[in-house]
Formats: structure tokens, C-alpha cells, sequence
């Protein structure tokens, strides 16, 4: 898979576990987020991301600042992002079985590093299963068309 990673300064040490992680299971990783400790302001990363993933230049993303909030919040902005902030490895899973993520977000200040890897690996590993999932699924796209 192409992922499209993204963080600011407070997930740089948990950015670079992850990425070494997903590149150890085979899949390329592109670094969007920061690479500094110096304060920055987590939008532009959750942007980024969030354009390149709706671009569909990637297959997901993941996003990680703080908390994973602010981050996923600015990758929701983006018409097409499905970003969801998960802290256990179940909500990694059902958020692409159920509302087909194609992002996912944590924060390095919430879990280890462990747990980390065990949300990015149930993600993904999971499949979106379609049906009646597919049809609320299609509800986002609609409401977007209706913001102005
Ligand atoms: C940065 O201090 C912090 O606010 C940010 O990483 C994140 O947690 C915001 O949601």
C-alpha cells in the first residue's frame, strides 16, 4: 500500500516508529509531517495529508499529533477525507469495516508505541465491508455537496 503520513512536532519519535513499522510490513510511506521538535501548528500536516489521501495519490493515511485531534480535525476539512481518531486497536478496525477511513489518527501524548502499532496494523489489515455500511458511507460525500 502507498500511505501518507503526517505529524507535528509533538509525534516526531512516534511518526518514526510508525513509519519504520509500516515500511517493515512492505507498504511505502511518504513523510508529510515534520521532522522538528519546534512548535508548529498541526493543520498544514492534517492538510496535507488529507488533500494527497482525497487526491487519491495514497491508499490512507495516518496522522498523528498530541492527542490525534487537531491533526484529524484539519484532515475532515478536506472534501473526501474520512479521518477518525482511534486509541484501541477495535476502533482501528471497525473504522475501515464500517465507515471506510481512509485515514486514521492517534496521539503520541495517548498511546505507546505498542499500541500504536497495533492500530496501524489492525487498519490495516481490516476491509471495508460494503452493503449497509456503503450506503452511509455515501451520506458524507452528500452532506459535503450541501455545505456551501
Ligand atoms: C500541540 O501542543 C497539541 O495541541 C497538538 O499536538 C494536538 O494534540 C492537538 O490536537
Amino acid at each position: 500500500m502507498k500511505i501518507a503520513i503526517g505529524n507535528d512536532h509533538a509525534a516526531v519519535k512516534l511518526k518514526n516508529e510508525i513509519m519504520e513499522y509500516v515500511q517493515s510490513m512492505g507498504h511505502e510511506v511518504t513523510n508529510f509531517g515534520t521532522d522538528s521538535t519546534e512548535s508548529c501548528n498541526y493543520p498544514e500536516y492534517g492538510e496535507k495529508v488529507g488533500r494527497a489521501v482525497a487526491a487519491g495519490e495514497y491508499d490512507c493515511g495516518i496522522l498523528i499529533c498530541g492527542t490525534g485531534v487537531g491533526i484529524s480535525i484539519a484532515a475532515n476539512k478536506v472534501n473526501g477525507v474520512r479521518a477518525a481518531v482511534c486509541s484501541d486497536a477495535t476502533t482501528a478496525r471497525l473504522v475501515k469495516e464500517h465507515n471506510n477511513a481512509n485515514i486514521i489518527a492517534f496521539g503520541e501524548r495517548i498511546v505507546g508505541v505498542e499500541l500504536a502499532k497495533d492500530i496501524v496494523k489492525a487498519y490495516l489489515d481490516a476491509e471495508f465491508l460494503g452493503g449497509r455500511h456503503a450506503v452511509r458511507v455515501a451520506m458524507f460525500a452528500e452532506i459535503e455537496k450541501r455545505n456551501k
